[in-house]
């Protein structure tokens, strides 16, 4: 058994739950989480119940975060469309690191369907930290003309159809500022994994196809993804046996492991993951070096996914896997955080 020292990974899109769903998660037990998984730095999205759309409301989450936070946590600013005048403030927030719109309904409110709000959105967003963006199909077509009519940088979240990646490949070919991220489970599930995990499979944007899946990685491969995020969503057991269940999966302590399970099959290299999960994230959001911050595990380790689970909602759709390189220590500026 040989451990070896990885960067402290780095999570870009993150469900903590704090303020207002603490009974899901909450900003101790998510950056454990976070933390049991080889994340030192996580950024936490703005779909709250009262959402971050206020700098108020922004300084209230820091506060909260670093009241208890085990990692470093960042912000997504959010936007329900009438929040323009705070955006210069947000945006020039050091905690901030971009912009989150969503083109689609998921969990909270913070939809956004009106083309003209959506303009407004990407006129005054000031240039510079990017606009994230939840766009499935044609809005992501949409949320890809407003970038560049704008001249926004876009990230594009939780990539997940083919056509998708395919949009993607074409902007980058027109040289457009724009990056994607794949979520562990489109990339490791597809939508044959609703029979066997019921309700444990629903999340937006849903699972795809065989054919989807496969883009996905094919996508990891050519460059047209540049980052994996877990969109850790967590919801109680109970909750998700509601009919219809919210929308979610957590995500902070499998990704590392099955991305490790990627390469014991040939499919990634050791040196892909750490692209995937530190350095191009780190580049994308300008996100500060952590110094003396490591991750030590064993790459080549197999281990079977299971509880207990640091995270409030205690389940994970890849109980029972094989994955491998469970962290074993992580170290966050030289103090030890986690073994
Ligand atoms: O499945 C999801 N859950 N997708 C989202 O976009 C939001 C997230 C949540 O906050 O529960
Ligand atoms: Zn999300």
């Amino acid at each position: 058994m040989a451990l070896k020292k990885f960067p402290g990974f780095i999570d870009v899109h993150v469900h903590l739950r704090e303020p207002g769903a603490t009974h899901k998660e909450d900003f101790a037990t998510g950056s454990r989480a976070a933390v049991a998984g080889g994340f030192t730095f996580v950024i936490d999205m703005p779909n709250n119940p009262e959402p971050t759309v206020t700098l108020a409301r922004l300084e209230e989450k820091v506060r909260l975060a670093d009241a208890k936070a085990v990692c470093d946590i960042g912000f997504h600013y959010g936007t329900d469309g009438r929040n323009a005048a705070t955006f210069a403030k947000a945006a020039a927030h050091p905690r901030v690191f971009g912009l989150k719109v969503y083109l689609n309904h998921t969990t909270g409110d913070l939809l956004i369907e009106d083309i003209s709000a959506l303009t407004e959105i990407f006129r005054r967003w000031p240039a510079g930290k990017p606009i994230l963006v939840h766009a499935e199909g044609v809005q992501l077509a949409a949320a890809i003309a407003l970038a560049r009519l704008y001249r926004q940088r876009l990230h594009v979240c939780h990539i997940s159809q083919a056509v998708e990646v395919e949009l993607v490949r074409q902007a980058k070919a027109r040289r457009q500022a724009i990056t994607a991220g794949v979520c562990p489970h489109h990339l490791f599930l597809t939508g044959a994994a609703r029979e066997t995990h019921g309700s444990r499979a629903i999340m937006k944007p849903p699972l795809g196809t065989d054919r989807d899946q496969a883009a996905l990685w094919e996508g990891l491969g050519d460059g047209t993804i540049d980052i994996v995020e877990t969109d850790h969503a967590p919801h109680t057991k109970r909750e998700k046996q509601a009919d219809p269940p919210p929308y979610g999966v957590p995500g902070l302590e499998t990704a590392v492991g099955l991305l490790f399970s990627a390469v014991h099959d040939g499919k990634l290299s050791e040196s892909d993951v750490v692209r995937l999960l530190h350095d191009r994230p780190r580049e994308i959001f300008a996100i500060p070096g952590q110094e003396a911050t490591f991750v030590e595990l064993d790459p080549q380790a197999p281990y079977r996914v299971g509880p207990p689970y640091a995270s409030k909602c205690d389940w994970s759709p890849f109980e029972g896997w094989q994955a491998y390189g469970r962290p074993r220590r992580v170290r966050l500026r030289g103090k030890i955080v986690r073994g």
